[in-house]
C-alpha cells in the first residue's frame, strides 16, 4: 500500500518566545522537524511534503533532498494546512499520513504499527491516540459503538467532554480518495475561526464511514509548544540514545550524566563516564575512555584513547592518545597514535606525531610535531604576529626545552634541542641545540648586602 506524508509545520510557535521557528528547535542534535521526517522515514513514502509558513526559507533550506515544501499563507488552521500539503503532492492512490512537525517522539515502528491498524481495518481514517493523566488543551477523542465519533478541541469543550483523557495526537492517516472532499467541506466555525482539521473526523463518520483510533504509549504524544517541553522531549531522546548504547555494551557510570547527539557513533566497547557531551559528528572509537567532563563536537576519539576534562572541536585523537586532564583541542588538532597532550594544553590546526608529548602549560598552534618529540612545559608557538599565521616545523625525537617561545616561521631539525626558556627565532638544525637567554651572573653575598642596607636606611 503506498503511503504519502504531510508534514504540517506552518505554525509560529509563538509560546517559545523565539525567532527561531518551533520546527528548528534541536533536541538530542537534531530539528524537532528533522525527527518527525526521519520517523516519517520509516514508511518508505511515494512522496513528503511539508507544510511551511513562518520563516518559511529558513525551514525549507534544512529539508533533506526527496522532501517537498510548500508554503501556506495566511495559515488559516490545520485543516486548510493540511488541504494546501494535499495540494502539493501528486499520488493520491493509497493513504496519506498527516504528522505535526512538533512531535519529534514519534517512532518510525509506531508509525508502521499505526497504518498497518488502519489498513487492517474499514476505517477510512484512523487518529494516533494518547491516554493522559493531564488532557488539558488537546483534543478530546469522542468515542461512540463502532469507533471514534468526533474530535472536541479543549476550547469547545463541555464539563462532560473535558473529563476525557483520550486525546489526538494530531497524527493521522487517511484514505487518500476522500480526504480532498473532506477538507472542502470544513467550515471555520469554532472558537477560533479556523479550518480545524479534527472536524474531517465528523464528516466521515456522518457520512456513513468508520473512523478509528490507534494508542500509543503517552510519551510519544508529547508535542513541544514550550521550552519546558523542549527540555522533556530532549531529555527522553538520549535517555533512548543511552539506552541503545547500553545495550550494545557500552559503559557508562551514570547514563543520566550523559549526553549524546542522535549522529555520534559510539564503539559498544567504550567507556563514559558522568557529564560527557559528545555532539555532531564525533566517533568514538574501540576501548576508549571518555570523561569525567569531556565536551567532544564532531571529534575522532581512536581506539583506547583516553580523554579526561577536555574540550574537543573538529579534531582527531589518535590511538592510544592520551587527553587531559583540562585540554583543549581546536579544529585540527591531530593526535597521532601514543601521542599525548596534557594539562593546560591547547592545541588549534597542528599535528602532534606518534609518542609525542605536550605535557603541561603549552600553546601549539600551526605547528607539526614529529615522532616521539617532546615539548617542555609552557612552551608556546608563536604563530601570529598581529596580521598573519605562520608554520612551525618540529622534527622528530625533539626535546624542546620549558618555556620555550618558537616564533614562527621556524623550523626545529630531528633531535635537535632548545635551551629552557629560549625565545627562538631561526631555525635550529638537526642535532643541534638551539639557545637564546643571556648568560647567568652571580652576585656573591647579595642577601647579607641587601639586609645591611635595609638595616641602615631604617635607622
Ligand atoms: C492540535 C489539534 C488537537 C491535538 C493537538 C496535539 C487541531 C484543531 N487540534 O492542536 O486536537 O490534540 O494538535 O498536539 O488540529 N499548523 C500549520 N498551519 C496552521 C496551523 C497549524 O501548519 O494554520 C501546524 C503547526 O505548525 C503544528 C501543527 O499544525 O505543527 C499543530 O498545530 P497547533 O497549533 O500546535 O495545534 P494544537 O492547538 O496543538
Ligand atoms: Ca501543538
Amino acid at each position: 500500500m503506498s503511503v504519502e506524508v504531510i508534514v504540517l509545520a506552518a505554525g509560529k510557535g509563538t509560546r517559545m518566545r523565539s525567532d527561531t521557528a518551533k520546527v528548528l528547535h534541536e533536541a538530542a542534535g537534531r530539528t524537532l522537524l528533522d525527527w518527525v521526517l526521519d520517523a516519517s522515514r520509516s514508511l518508505d513514502p511515494l512522496e513528503s511534503t511539508v507544510v511551511i509558513g513562518h520563516q518559511a526559507e529558513t525551514v525549507a533550506a534544512t529539508l533533506p533532498d526527496g522532501v517537498t515544501s510548500v508554503i501556506q499563507d495566511p495559515q488559516h488552521g490545520t485543516g486548510h494546512a493540511a488541504q494546501v500539503g494535499l495540494g502539493n503532492l501528486t499520488n493520491h492512490t493509497g493513504t496519506i499520513v498527516v504528522i505535526p512537525g512538533d512531535m519529534p517522539l514519534i517512532t518510525g515502528q509506531a508509525l508502521l504499527e499505526f497504518v498497518a491498524h488502519h489498513n487492517e481495518t474499514r476505517a477510512v481514517a484512523t487518529v494516533m491516540t494518547v491516554v493522559l493523566d493531564d488532557p488539558s488543551g488537546y483534543g478530546r477523542i469522542v468515542r461512540g459503538t463502532t469507533g471514534v465519533e468526533r474530535i472536541v478541541e479543549e476550547r469547545d469543550a463541555t464539563p462532560d467532554h473535558k473529563t476525557i483523557t483520550e486525546v489526538n495526537t494530531s497524527v493521522y492517516v487517511f484514505d487518500a480518495a476522500l480526504l480532498g472532499d473532506a477538507l472542502e467541506s470544513i467550515t471555520p466555525d469554532n472558537s477560533q475561526g479556523e479550518y480545524y482539521l479534527t472536524d474531517v473526523v465528523a464528516y466521515f463518520v456522518d457520512g456513513g464511514h468508520r473512523v478509528s483510533a490507534f494508542s500509543v504509549p503517552a510519551e510519544m504524544g508529547i508535542g513541544v509548544n514550550t521550552h519546558g517541553q523542549l527540555a522533556e522531549v530532549a531529555s527522553i531522546l538520549r535517555t533512548r540514545i543511552n539506552a541503545d548504547l547500553l545495550d550494545s555494551g557500552v559503559w557508562m557510570l551514570d547514563p543520566s550524566r550523559v549526553y549524546i547527539d542522535a549522529d555520534v557513533v559510539v564503539d559498544p566497547t567504550a567507556r563514559i563516564f558522568p557529564e560527557v557531551h559528545l555532539t555532531g559528528a564525533t566517533i568514538v572509537g574501540p576501548g576508549a575512555v571518555i570523561g569525567p567532563n569531556v565536551q567532544a563536537d564532531t571529534t575522532k576519539i581512536g581506539q583506547d584513547a583516553v580523554v579526561k576534562q577536555a574540550v574537543m572541536l573538529e579534531a582527531i585523537v589518535g590511538r592510544e592518545a592520551l587527553v587531559g586532564p583540562f585540554a583543549y583541542l581546536r579544529p585540527g588538532a591531530v593526535l597521532e597514535r601514543g601521542a599525548k597532550v596534557g594539562t593546560y594544553v591547547e592545541i588549534k590546526g597542528s599535528t602532534v606525531g606518534a609518542g609525542s608529548k605536550v605535557p603541561h602549560l603549552s600553546y601549539v598552534g600551526d605547528a607539526t610535531i614529529g615522532e616521539r618529540t617532546n615539548i617542555g612545559a609552557g612552551t608556546i608557538t608563536v604563530n601570529y604576529d598581529g596580521y598573519k599565521k605562520y608554520r612551525t616545523t618540529i622534527g622528530d625525537r625533539v626535546r624542546i626545552g620549558s618555556d620555550t617561545m618558537l616564533v614562527a616561521p621556524v623550523s626545529i631539525g630531528d633531535d635537535a634541542v632548545t635551551g629552557a626558556g629560549s625565545v627562538i627565532t631561526q631555525n635550529v638544525p638537526e642535532g643541534a641545540l638551539g639557545v637564546s637567554r643571556d648568560p647567568q651572573r652571580n652576585v656573591d653575598g647579595y642577601a647579607e648586602k641587601r639586609r645591611k642596607r635595609a638595616e641602615k636606611e631604617s635607622g
